[in-house]
């Protein structure tokens, strides 16, 4: 049987252990190019068998909050080859997760410029930080969308083509194609809400499926199938995404999709019912990543059963740079407070340290004379 600290073969790929450090977007990038803190921040969680890093957008058009990284200019190719070059040298691997917001985003992000979507219909009741009317940074409602059209549909395969392109030139063992949470790819395969009447929409599973799976390919094509995995978060229903008719067949038919394309690895979370997990392993030959609130149990019985090949963790690992030792060894994990996750400088995101049993034994001592 196999177990979490087990080494792992990644379509060619050998990872130290079975557990991946989750995407996480900490917003505390200045101006689109990854920062020395980034560098140091990932090379601190470099234990993990895997890095998925936070989103990173393709584009101009595809960037929807502030202090969110790219992978599209010069500046922010630099700046990501000293993050993977800081977790390489620490013993780690690191893929980047490629993000279009599609509809979620403002057009004070966007150099006054609409966000895109599969229909013009905005998302209700959703907010992104971005400016406010007098130029401040703030929490504002999403600006409404323009539908794609067949040349704007080229140009975001492009996009993510190119970004590929320099992922690998910056230094990633790979990339993730984010395809959930309620972004661009997560709109397009939604059937309640793309209604487009071209090939890219409508009833037709596979007309929605398209966008991400000539993606895919595109991707694929440009560095090669064995560094690209792909996201998805089917029953999340986040930003104004709602239920939909064959929405399991929807998904199962993009397990399958994927399988036959022999990507790197397909990362699920929001899977819903154990049946529908179990459906979807089998519907999927390749390595399967699942995330979502998992424990040292869980994650291990997820693998003991063979639902999982890799283990997730997210909030765990902002408070623990050095997890894989932690649920190793049982030491005791440190808390983030929520404020820490989005924003703000070096405090809540490069200075927590790692376990020291001297510490434990100070906590311990407070504890019972306190
Ligand atoms: C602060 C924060 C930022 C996140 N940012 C992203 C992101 O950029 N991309 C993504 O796919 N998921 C993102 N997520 C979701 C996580 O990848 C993960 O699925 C979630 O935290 C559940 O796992 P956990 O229970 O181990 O934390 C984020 C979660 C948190 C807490």
């Amino acid at each position: 049987m196999s177990s979490l600290f087990d080494t792992y073969n990644l379509a060619g790929q050998q990872l130290s252990n079975r557990i991946v450090m989750a995407p996480m977007t900490r917003a505390r990038v200045k101006d689109t190019v990854p920062s020395a803190d980034m560098a140091t921040y990932y090379a601190q969680r470099a234990g993990a068998g895997l890095i998925i890093t936070e989103s990173a957008q393709v584009s101009g058009q595809g960037r929807g909050y502030l202090y969110t990284p790219g992978i599209h200019t010069p500046a922010q190719i630099e700046g990501w080859k000293r993050v993977t070059d800081a977790v390489h040298q620490a013993g780690g691997r690191i893929v980047i997760q490629l993000w279009h917001v599609g509809r979620i985003s403002h057009s004070s992000l966007l150099e006054g410029r609409a966000p895109v979507a599969p229909v013009a219909v905005p998302a209700a009741q959703t907010l992104v930080h971005a400016y406010d009317s007098d130029g401040q940074p703030a929490q504002v409602p999403v600006s409404a969308p323009v539908a794609l059209d067949a040349e704007g549909i080229r140009q975001v395969i492009a996009d993510f083509r190119q970004a590929a392109k320099n992922a690998m030139t910056a230094g990633f063992d790979g990339v993730e194609i984010h395809a959930g949470n309620g972004y661009l790819f997560e709109q397009f395969i939604n059937g309640s809400f793309n209604t487009r009447e071209d090939r890219y929409g409508g009833p037709t599973i596979a007309n929605r499926l398209r966008l991400l799976l000539e993606t895919v390919d595109a991707v694929s094509a440009q560095i090669g199938r064995t560094k690209v995995g792909v996201r998805v978060s089917p029953f999340a229903r986040l930003a104004d995404l709602h239920a939909f008719d064959e929405e399991e067949a929807t998904w199962l038919a993009l397990a399958g999709a994927l399988s036959q394309r022999e990507i790197a690895y397909l990362h699920a979370s929001h899977l819903g019912t154990p049946d529908f997990q179990r459906a979807i392993r089998a519907a999927y030959c390749g390595t399967l990543i699942l995330s979502g609130g998992y424990t040292h149990e869980t994650a291990q019985q997820a693998i003991d059963e063979g639902v999982a090949d890799l283990a997730v963790f997210g909030r765990p690992f902002i408070a623990n740079p050095d997890l894989v030792n932690r649920l190793r060894h049982g030491w005791p994990l440190a808390e983030a407070g929520r404020e820490a996750f989005y924003g703000g400088g070096a405090q809540g995101y490069i200075d927590y340290p790692v376990y020291s049993a001297q510490d434990s034994q100070r906590a311990y001592t407070s504890v019972r004379f306190s």
